[in-house]
């Protein structure tokens, strides 16, 4: 199976969870420094120290990319580097970056800053937070500066990276940062982030007028068990998970049926906000781990409090699919399906494929090889989806695994690894594992084998 010449092909990461010194050259907390704090927030007492020392490592990781063969790579742009607590401009954090860019471009990688992945200024949600209109704007000016400074160099940008996660998880079922479990906060959060995305395309317009840019959402293809009885669970389901986010987007409008849903939830859009999220993008980024398969019957298991005013649904998991160490089905087909929905039921628009992935065991054998197996596997049928999404006519131009490198994998802490790349957190030694060499591969080859 071949891929389209000139198909992008790279790894993810996002900062907190790689970084680490995250008290160096200003940086001041974010919501997740705070929420680490917690105690049981994050398994394992884990923080954002050492995460894979990134900060300081970065000519080792871009070497590695540079060996594996990537075209690009996106990264997350911390904003309590760049405005640390949201306030003025520190342009130590902005040089990091810089230098970042730099090494990348010198090697002939293309990068693809993303400006925000889950790290709010821990200032900014002591103000409110996402549940605060002012945070759109805010961070409107770290997008301003940022790309003020890096958009002479950098042809790719993304907004924001799943928002769902941000509010739902972070809002509502309160796993991840900042941790509350409140549903109004969450459904004021999922527009702010909406609004955010729109307000920093107008800035990156602004500042780098040839980049390409757009959004990542994290996609979930949603089935009913029962197709004669479940078909509300699964309007519901997707209409939190995918519609709430594809549709201001990419149509330029909420959905009347999500609208009716949330509000009870006090949905916060104003005059004039839809025009300002339906700014056009150059591109569409979509992260896909696994599909739901929804029921309103009595099997399953009950929807978490992330579900906000679909609480009755139950998800029920497919007893024969494999499972990832994160206990995530294996379900490489779905990705073909989430890609041919959105060529289906949106305007054409190129599709990335910005993260996919999968944390495995990755027992380190005694000659020091990381015989990943699982995530060959993984990684083939996922690119063997992708591929025949490509043949059925979706315009997919990229495909980015996550992750470059083993990290800080949000509240599961660095027991779950993702990465193509061991690390050893005592040394911070890193070890390209099998699927690393079968990546670089299928890039040199732009073929599956
Ligand atoms: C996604 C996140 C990313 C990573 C993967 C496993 O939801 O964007 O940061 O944690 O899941």
């Amino acid at each position: 199976m071949r891929f389209p010449d000139g198909f992008l092909w790279g790894a993810s990461t996002a900062a907190f969870q790689i970084e680490g010194a995250t008290t160096v050259d200003g940086r001041t907390d974010s919501i997740w420094d705070a929420f680490c704090r917690r105690p049981g927030a994050v398994a394992g007492g884990d923080t954002g120290e050492p995460a894979a020392d990134h900060y300081h490592r970065y000519p080792e990781d871009v070497a590695s990319m540079n060996e594996l063969g990537f075209g690009a790579y996106r990264f997350s742009v911390a904003w309590s580097r760049v405005r640390p607590d949201g306030g003025a401009v520190n342009t130590r954090g902005l040089d990091f970056y810089e230098r970042l860019v730099d090494e990348l471009l010198a090697k002939g990688i293309t990068p693809w800053p993303t400006l925000y992945h889950f790290d709010l200024p821990q200032a900014l949600e002591d103000e409110g937070g996402w549940t605060s209109r002012d945070t759109a704007y805010r961070f409107a000016e770290f997008a301003a500066s940022t790309v003020e400074r890096l958009g002479d160099r950098v042809p790719l940008w993304s907004t924001v990276n799943e928002p769902w996660c941000s509010a739902f998880l972070g809002y509502a079922a309160g796993i991840h940062a900042p941790g509350r479990r409140e549903p109004k906060a969450a459904a004021a959060a999922a527009h702010h982030l909406l609004l955010a995305h729109g307000l920093g395309m107008a800035e990156i317009r602004q500042h780098a007028p040839s980049a390409r840019a757009g959004i990542t959402l994290n996609l979930y293809p949603v089935t009913a068990l029962d197709p004669d009885t479940d078909a509300d669970a699964v309007r519901r389901i997707d209409g939190l998970q995918n519609r709430l986010f594809l549709d201001p987007v990419l149509l330029g409008r909420y959905p009347e049926d999500l609208l009716e849903d949330l509000a009870p939830f006090d949905f916060p859009v104003r005059d004039g906000d839809t025009e300002i999220i339906a700014a056009p993008i150059d591109m569409l980024g979509i992260n896909y781990y696994r599909g739901y398969e929804v029921t309103l019957g009595e099997k399953g298991e009950a929807a978490g409090p992330e579900w906000i005013g679909a609480e009755d649904v139950r998800f029920v998991p497919d007893p024969r699919a494999p499972l990832t160490a994160s206990g995530w089905q294996v379900e490489p087909g779905r990705l073909t399906e989430t890609l041919l929905r959105v060529h289906r039921d949106y305007p054409a628009i190129p599709l990335y494929v910005t993260e996919n992935g999968a944390a495995y065991p990755d027992a380190v054998r005694p000659d020091g090889q990381i015989a990943d197996d699982d995530r060959i596997e993984f990684l083939t049928g996922h690119l063997r989806a992708a591929g025949e999404a490509i043949a059925a006519g979706v315009d997919l131009r990229g495909f980015f695994y996550w992750s470059l490198v083993d990290n800080f994998e949000w509240a599961e802490g660095y027991a779950k690894r993702f990465g193509l790349i061991h690390v050893d957190y005592a040394t911070q030694r890193r070890t390209p594992k099998h699927s690393a060499h079968f990546y670089a591969q299928v890039i040199a080859a732009n073929a599956l084998p």
